[in-house]
C-alpha cells in the first residue's frame, strides 16, 4: 500500500483528484467505484470544479457505489442515491442511467444483492474510492466480515449508527440495515484509493497500516491489494 500523508483535508482532496483524473484521462469509459460520507465530499467538489473549468468528461464513464441503506431510496434526502446526485452526479456530465447503487427499497433484499453482485461482475472498477469507519470498516463491512464476502445485507454496528446519526434528525431515524458491496467486490477493483481525515480516524489508520491483517479490521485486507493508495491528513495519520 502506498501511503501519502498530507497536511489537511484540502490537500487530501487535491491529491485524490489527481489520482482519479489519471484514471479517467487514461480511459474515458472508466468504471468509477464511489463512496458516500463526509470524507470524499472535497474530492467530489474538486471533480465538479475541474469538469467545469477544464472540461474533463465523464460522459462515457460508469459508476458503481458501495452501499445503500435498507428502506431508503432517492425520495429520501438521507439516501446514498440522493447524496451522490446532489454532491457529484448533477455537477458532472455522467449519465444518470450509467450510475448504479443498490436499491434500498427493493422488495426482495436477497434478489437485490444477487442483482448488484452480478452487475459488479460486469463492471469491474478501474478505481474504487473509499473512506474508512472509526472501527476500521470499509463500505458497511463491519468488523468480523469475511474477507471473501460479496454484496450482502448488514446489521449496522452501534458505533456506525452513532457515527451516522449526525446526518439524521435523531439517532432513531438512522436505518439499522444496509446493502453493501462485500470485501471481495472491493478488492476486485483494479486500483483502490482510500481517504481519511481527522483525529477520529487515527486508530483505524494505525490498524490499517501497522496492525495485523485480520477480519476484525476489515480495511486491513487492502494491504493485500497490488495497487492501493492511502491519502490521509496529519490528524488521521498521527500514529503512522
Ligand atoms: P465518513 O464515513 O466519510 O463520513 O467519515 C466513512 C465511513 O464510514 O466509511
Amino acid at each position: 500500500m502506498k501511503v501519502i500523508k498530507v497536511k489537511n483535508y484540502e490537500e487530501m482532496s487535491e491529491e485524490a483528484l489527481k489520482v482519479v483524473l489519471e484514471v479517467v484521462k487514461g480511459n474515458e469509459g472508466s468504471v468509477l467505484g464511489l463512496a458516500t460520507g463526509s470524507t470524499p465530499l472535497g474530492l467530489y467538489a474538486k471533480m465538479a470544479q475541474d469538469h467545469k473549468e477544464n472540461g474533463t468528461s465523464y460522459a462515457e464513464c460508469r459508476a458503481v457505489n458501495l452501499d445503500e441503506y435498507v428502506g431508503l431510496d432517492a425520495s429520501s434526502d438521507q439516501s446514498y442515491v440522493y447524496f451522490m446526485r446532489e454532491n457529484l452526479f448533477k455537477h458532472i456530465d455522467i449519465k444518470l442511467e450509467n450510475t448504479h447503487i443498490p436499491n434500498g427499497k427493493a422488495p426482495d433484499k436477497n434478489a437485490e444483492c444477487a442483482r448488484y453482485n452480478a452487475l459488479l461482475g460486469e463492471l469491474r472498477q478501474d478505481i474504487q474510492v473509499l473512506g474508512i469507519g472509526s472501527n476500521g470498516h470499509i463500505a458497511f463491512n463491519e468488523p468480523g466480515t469475511a474477507f471473501d464476502s460479496v454484496t450482502h445485507i448488514v446489521d449496522l454496528a452501534e458505533s456506525t449508527i452513532k457515527d451516522n446519526s449526525r446526518l439524521f434528525n435523531s439517532i432513531d431515524e438512522v436505518p439499522r440495515q444496509a446493502f453493501t458491496m462485500g470485501l471481495s467486490n472491493i478488492m476486485n477493483a483494479k486500483k483502490i484509493l482510500i481517504l481519511a481525515n481527522g483525529e477520529g480516524k487515527a486508530n483505524a489508520i494505525r490498524e490499517l497500516v501497522l496492525g495485523e491483517i485480520r477480519e476484525e479490521v476489515p480495511a486491513s485486507i487492502l494491504r493485500n491489494h497490488p495497487d492501493c493508495i492511502l491519502i490521509c491528513d496529519e490528524s488521521a495519520g498521527k500514529y503512522i
